[in-house]
């Protein structure tokens, strides 16, 4: 179904190219009450969603629109085990690694749900074992570092959530993250450890993907050039789909945490790929965060499109990328332990929707995923908010907020009062993008005349802000949630395969091709366009080997 030549899109069209009459602050004073109307709630998180600039007509549209798109039938399809990854003819069902034991949930006739909790088991006891001290190095040390080496969603979302979760962290525990082909990532990462208490978790899907590998090869030659070919056994174990690579690699199958093709790697945190965050956190935290996840995946599928969360964050989306052609939106966590969280974010969007086609091979004729982007706040306030607030360009921006703090047992008695002003700035950021302040306003206390263009601020940019009581285990699945179902949502309505990734396949055709040529001896005789040629030579030229 072509859904542009839908009346639902032909209208959201017609309301898009109205999209700059839509003012904030006429919406407020003439809706009294909009901001308790357009305000969610989904597990602990409470979704302000009234700064952003739709009304009922548009939100009715959008409603419309996913309908026509077969959302409901979708979301059904993927929770159910259907193969709606159709170019890899594989179903999408991340939502089975939360599900509570019990639930039958069939992938071509075998229930996975049981396979699940078998390795959540066997995650649960090594990683009680590495916490208690009682799994010990090769010279009998308790370890104290653990080292994720992976990359994509083998890396940002461990990293993420650890980063998220440093108040529950483990006392001796610590993890690390390697994931660049970059060596300075290895070198900076093993510098100061100790191999003796160190352990590596190699963590990758496929277990063929060349940064992982090349960083698991030069950590195991440090292991086994200090202790010994012995000492691999005890310190590397392995996260993978793949046992045969992982065996090849040298890593005994029976220190490897397995998962399901089913799980895409953008979509692997609550897998074993999440072993180094559960080491971190102990299988009981994994387990909250766990929770945390299902309460919104028992949303999405339960709740109507109309109040539906992540479906409402996902149209709004939709709304500003397709219909209104803003090209990006920013994620600003208040919250420094999210430091990493826009990064998880760009690649689970612009891994999933950033899209050309559609499902069916057929080119799309309108704006698909946006770019993401972010820092924490109040950081982003001394930069880019700049641009947010006055620049030419309106970008959507998401605040997430907690109502308390994770540093309330610090030695710094200081550091308690800290948050109101944190608080404070990320709802004063919100209020300005969406209000701003009018040029009579400014000249009203503004002597300069010459300054009130300068000083005046359009206001009418929207935003979203999510709070939550505390940043905890059960929180940040809820958070995770959240976006991969608006995400799914985007997805649905664009008609493209949010579950496949083939834009990133060329690249690492191209870079196989140039890695022996950046070695070779004598003159430039590669295959490429006369400009990689000529840079294949510079490097040849500058580089010293050693
Ligand atoms: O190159 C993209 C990608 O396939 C991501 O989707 C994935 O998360 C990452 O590489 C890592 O893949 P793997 O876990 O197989 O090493």
């Amino acid at each position: 179904m072509d859904i542009t030549a839908t009346q639902e899109w032909h209208e959201l069209e017609a309301l898009g190219e109205g999209f700059d009459r839509v003012q904030l602050r006429e919406m407020f004073s003439g809706q009294p009450g909009r901001a308790r109307a357009m305000t969610s709630r989904v597990g602990d998180l409470i979704v302000d969603w009234s700064k952003h600039r739709v009304n009922p007509e548009i939100m009715s549209r959008l409603f419309d629109v996913a309908n026509a798109a077969g959302l409901r039938e979708r979301i059904a399809e993927m929770v159910t085990g259907q193969h709606i990854n159709t170019t890899e003819d594989r179903p999408v069902l991340h939502t089975a690694l939360r599900a509570p034991e019990g639930t039958v949930i069939e992938v071509d006739g075998r229930d996975v749900v049981p396979d699940v909790h078998a390795v959540l088991r066997r995650m649960a006891a090594f990683a009680d074992r590495v916490r208690d001290g009682d799994w010990t190095g090769q010279t009998g040390r308790p370890i104290h570092t653990v080292v994720n080496i992976g990359i994509g969603g083998s890396d940002l979302g461990p990293v993420m959530a650890y980063e998220s979760l440093a108040a529950f962290h483990h006392d001796r525990l610590r993890c690390r993250f390697v994931s660049n082909v970059d060596g300075s990532d290895l070198v900076a990462a093993l510098g100061d450890l100790d191999p003796s208490t160190t352990m590596f978790v190699i963590s990758s899907k496929t277990f063929t993907t060349l940064e992982t590998l090349a960083n698991a090869r030069s950590a195991r030659s440090w292991i086994v050039g200090h202790l010994g070919e012995e000492a691999v056994g005890k310190h590397f174990v392995a996260v993978s789909t793949n046992a045969e690579e992982v065996a090849a690699f040298g890593i005994d199958t029976s220190n490897m945490f397995g998962f399901w093709e089913w799980v895409g790697g953008r979509y692997s945190v609550d897998s074993s790929i999440g072993l180094s965050l559960m080491l971190a956190i102990g299988p009981e935290a994994f387990n909250e965060f766990l929770g945390g996840f299902r309460t919104v995946d028992e949303h999405l599928v339960s709740a109507p499109l109309e109040s539906n969360v992540p479906v409402i964050l996902g149209l709004i989306e939709v709304w500003y990328r397709t219909f209104c052609s803003l090209p990006t939106r920013a994620i600003l966590p208040y919250s420094r332990y999210l430091h990493r969280f826009p990064a998880y974010l760009q690649q689970l969007d612009m891994e999933s929707n950033g899209k050309q086609v559609r499902r069916d091979g057929t080119p799309v004729d309108y704006q698909t995923g946006p770019i993401v982007w972010g820092e924490p706040g109040t950081n982003g306030q001394h930069s880019f908010h700049q641009l947010l607030h006055q620049g030419t360009t309106v970008v959507p921006a998401d605040f997430i907020v907690f109502a308390n703090p994770d540093h309330t047992d610090s030695e710094f008695a200081g550091v308690e009062a800290h948050h109101d002003l944190l608080v404070a700035n990320c709802l004063a950021q919100a209020e300005s993008l969406a209000f701003g302040r009018s040029a009579e306003e400014v000249a009203s206390v503004e002597p300069n005349p010459d300054l009130v263009p300068h000083r005046t601020f359009p206001g009418n940019r929207p935003s979203t802000v999510i709070m939550a009581p505390r940043l905890t285990p059960s929180v940040l699945g809820q958070l995770i949630a959240l976006y991969e179902h608006e995400v799914l949502t985007q997805g649905v309505v664009w008609g493209v395969n949010s579950f496949d990734q083939w834009g990133v396949e060329l690249g690492k055709v191209l870079a196989k091709a140039i890695i022996p040529e950046l070695g070779s001896e004598g003159g430039a005789t590669h295959g490429h366009d006369e400009s990689t040629n000529a840079l294949i030579d510079r490097y040849r030229e500058m580089h010293h080997r050693g």
